[in-house]
């Protein structure tokens, strides 16, 4: 499961443009990974042809939309509470309000939902989307509506997405959907079906239309990116069965960044998330090569123990992510590396653990997300493994990584301290309205006096001071960039 949840952005309620004539108010809110958020965009570009108008008041919503995540149980309680509050909200101050649920606790819970959370009346799936006008005839009817069939060939590729809450700088643009690995752990196989790219020639037109828009920093997202595999459509493990041309004509990960790097070749590109199994040398050259690929990888390792790795079906061992790690340095040598890491997974001794700790040191990752191990119904872990680290262990674990990684940002922030860097300016800072916040090419937060600088611009800050995760500087001019 590649993919990073920004625990700042989790039940951010979503706002777009307001549009004329439309009379009725969508209250949509996501949890979970960038996917989800990247796709509350396509659903509230398909509401908006429908008549709705976003709202941040529960009050006055005719419709309430949450797109939800089931990575793990507490993400999964999190939502049951907020359909708590939903329910309570239309007992005493909006009866007529109806509540969906989307997403990947959609696709996991199924009818399931439309029995145990009264307050549902629509349960629609991550490939459904499309289907929501139909469906919300349904309910306006009195009918409670479900749609969670999973596709071979939806990438929503034909949607604009609205950009919601946006700075207007960054952005994101999916580029697959779903993932064939299979870690034992992982539901998402489940919850976002089997894997399928989304045609090059419509990135690239999201990638220009965003550029004439002002977006200067895109993240190509993905569950396993680095698995992308164009060859006309359809699904990823159909590939064998493609004709030669379509085989000849096939376009990769490489050559997707390649082509999107040089269609705008002042926006920066970023990507997420890569699987160390499919990440290939060729992407890393390709990074080397366009000076508007940032110079980060987020690659999961979720535990440095053989054996641990072996029962979570990640298919390379412990040896190979760390020569695919020593290969990156020595092509990229100031890539910045992250993480996620699991502990706890079943039957995880005290010395597999050890193997993850030496991991870590061997990598010394520039930051990370590190997760107890949480049992998720219908998995293969779920299903064959007893869930037996007992929870004051899986505890101790997560605090002892957690402490390590803390260490180890701080050593690689540090390394900036006297360094100039190139900063897009993304927001002010959160903790002074004097201040900008932006992010280097390697992902680090930096924040700086805002001077005579705007969102948007492409500045060289020098660096004088950080915390474990922030570079504090000061701006010296406009970047060649700009
Ligand atoms: N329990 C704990 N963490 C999990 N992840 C995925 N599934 C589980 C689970 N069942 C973590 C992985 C993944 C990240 C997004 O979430 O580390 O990379
Ligand atoms: Fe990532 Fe593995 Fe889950 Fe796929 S199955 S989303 S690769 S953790």
């Amino acid at each position: 499961m590649e993919k990073i949840i920004d625990e700042n952005k989790q039940g951010q309620s979503l706002v777009i443009e307001k549009k004329e004539g439309n009379k009725r108010k969508l209250f949509i809110e996501s949890y979970g990974c960038a996917m989800n958020f990247s796709d509350s965009e396509i659903v509230a570009s398909i509401m908006a042809n429908q008549g709705f108008n976003t709202t941040q008041n529960l009050e006055e919503a005719d419709l309430v939309l949450v797109n939800t995540c089931s990575i793990r149980d507490k993400a999964e309680q999190t939502v049951r509470k907020r359909l708590e509050k939903y329910n309570a909200v239309k007992r005493d101050h909006n009866p007529n309000m109806k509540v969906g649920v989307l997403g990947c606790m959609a696709e996991r819970l199924k009818t399931k939902f439309l029995e145990e959370e009264k307050i549902v009346d629509l349960v629609v799936g991550p490939d459904a989307y499309k289907d929501l006008p139909n469906l919300l005839a349904e309910v306006d009817e009195g009918r409670d509506a479900i749609n969670v069939i999973l596709s071979k060939e939806e990438t929503y590729g034909d949607i604009a997405p609205v950009r919601l809450n946006t700075n207007g700088v960054s952005a994101f643009v999916s580029i697959t959907r779903g993932c064939d690995n299979m870690c034992t752990f992982c539901v998402v196989p489940f919850t976002r079906g089997r894997e399928r790219s989304r045609d090059p020639q419509s990135i690239i037109e999201e990638i220009n239309d965003l550029w004439s828009k002002g977006y200067k920093d895109i993240t190509l997202l993905g569950q396993n990116v680095d698995s992308y595999l164009w060859y006309g459509g359809g699904l990823k493990k159909d590939f064998e069965k493609a004709s030669d041309m379509q085989k000849a004509t096939a376009v990769n990960f490489a050559s997707l960044l390649e082509i999107c790097a040089k269609a705008q070749p002042k926006m920066r590109i970023r990507f997420s998330t890569s699987n160390p199994q499919d990440l290939t040398l060729d992407v890393v050259k390709t990074m080397a090569k366009h000076q508007n690929i940032c110079n980060h990888i987020h690659l999961p390792v979720q535990s440095g123990s053989n054996r641990i790795l072996k029962e979570m079906n990640r298919l390379h061992t412990r040896e190979e992510y760390m020569e695919l790690i020593d290969n990156i340095r020595q092509i990229l040598p100031n890539c910045a590396i992250s993480q996620d890491i699991i502990v706890g997974f079943p039957t995880e001794t005290e010395a597999d653990f050890q193997d993850t700790i030496s991991l870590l040191k061997y990598v010394k990752y520039n930051f990370g997300y590190m997760y107890k191990y949480s049992e998720r119904p219908g998995t293969m872990a779920g299903r064959n493994m007893e869930d037996d680290v007992p929870e004051e262990t899986k505890k101790r674990r997560l605090q002892d990584i957690v402490d390590l990684q803390r260490l180890h940002s701080e050593i690689k922030t540090k390394e900036w301290l006297g360094k100039t860097v190139e900063v897009l300016i993304e927001k002010e800072s959160k903790k002074s309205n004097q201040q900008w916040s932006g992010r280097t090419s390697e992902s680090i937060v930096c924040v700086f006096p805002k001077d005579a600088y705007k969102v948007g611009d492409f500045v060289n800050v020098k660096i004088t001071n950080c915390t474990s995760a922030t570079l504090i500087g000061e701006a010296v001019g406009y970047s060649q960039n700009n």
